[in-house]
């Protein structure tokens, strides 16, 4: 994702420069053309806005903010000697209230400064699909920002303004919940689906021809619709996961949720056995 967000700004005329923990991925980038670095210190010394777009694996059920809170004590010891304001960006997926409540505490530990004054925060979720990355980054459906204070969405949105789309502007946890939203909203319409298929299979009925007519309907569309198939890649089930437990933490009981996932694990034995006779 921040591969695909870095070319994509650099086409909108933004100056970047990469910085990974891979060796490899950055000297294939610089490979060709870009500019990379392997000193993160300098960076933050070059770089107005900081983007981080580390991995948020769900480990038995919890998200693992390992990643993260390391690159947030590495931005932050680098600060320290910068003298200067700058924008720290999480791009990364993380529940409701991280950014607030781990990000900014240990960026303010490890930097010894003061979030709002010395340095500014947002939450910038990406929607991009790993298929068509570059593509769906430049052409979002809306770019949000969940801004620490003014001052840190201002600067934010002054990097989308040549991207034609609706900004929404919003608190850090909204900007966190929007993203979750969206993307268990997806699963859902696709375990919906494959719990219509199961019932086509039934009954004896075509489930595509089915899907095919109900998604005609444009308050209803294409995506998701097509039965007989888990959700896979890299994050529909991983965010489903972390933020049923999560809402679970608040005693609440997401029964939609459970549900979901449920009709994945079901739909996932009927395509082993499918694929394997
Ligand atoms: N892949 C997608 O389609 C997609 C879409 C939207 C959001 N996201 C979210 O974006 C985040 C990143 O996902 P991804 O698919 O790009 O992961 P990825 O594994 O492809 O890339 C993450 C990169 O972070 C680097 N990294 C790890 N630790 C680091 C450190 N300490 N310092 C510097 N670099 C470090 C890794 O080397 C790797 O190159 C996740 O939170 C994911 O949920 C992904």
């Amino acid at each position: 994702m921040g591969q695909a967000s870095g070319i994509g700004l650099i086409s909108k005329d933004q100056e970047i420069v990469f910085y990974d923990i891979d060796r490899k991925k950055l000297n294939r980038l610089r490979e060709q053309g870009y500019n990379t670095s392997t000193d993160l210190p300098k960076v933050d010394k070059m770089s107005e806005i900081l983007m981080i777009s580390v991995p948020t694996p769900t480990i038995q059920g919890q998200m693992n903010l390992s990643f993260v809170l390391l690159v947030a004590q590495n931005v932050g010891k680098a600060l320290e000697g910068v003298g200067e304001y700058k924008l720290v960006t999480l791009r990364s997926t993380v529940l409701p209230t991280t950014t607030r409540c781990r990000v900014i505490p240990t960026l303010m530990k490890y930097s010894k400064l003061q979030a709002g004054q010395d340095f500014g925060v947002c939450f910038n979720p990406e929607f991009l699909t790993e298929k068509n990355a570059l593509n769906d980054f430049l052409k979002p459906n809306r770019v949000i920002i969940g801004e620490f204070d003014k001052k840190s969405g201002d600067l934010l949105q002054k990097i989308y303004e040549k991207f034609k789309t609706k900004i929404i502007r919003t608190d850090l946890d909204t900007a966190e919940m929007i993203k979750y939203a969206s993307n268990l909203f997806l699963a859902t319409k696709i375990s919906y689906f494959n719990e219509i298929y199961l019932i086509c299979q039934k009954l004896g009925l075509d489930a595509n021809i089915v899907s095919k007519a109900v998604a005609l309907d444009p308050r209803i569309g294409a995506y998701g619709v097509h039965g007989g198939r888990p959700f896979g890649g890299k994050c529909l089930p991983k965010d489903l996961a972390a933020f049923t437990n999560f809402v679970k933490t608040l005693n609440l009981n997401p029964k939609l949720l459970d549900a979901i996932s449920l009709i994945n694990e079901e739909i996932q034995l009927h395509y082993k056995k499918k694929s394997m006779s």
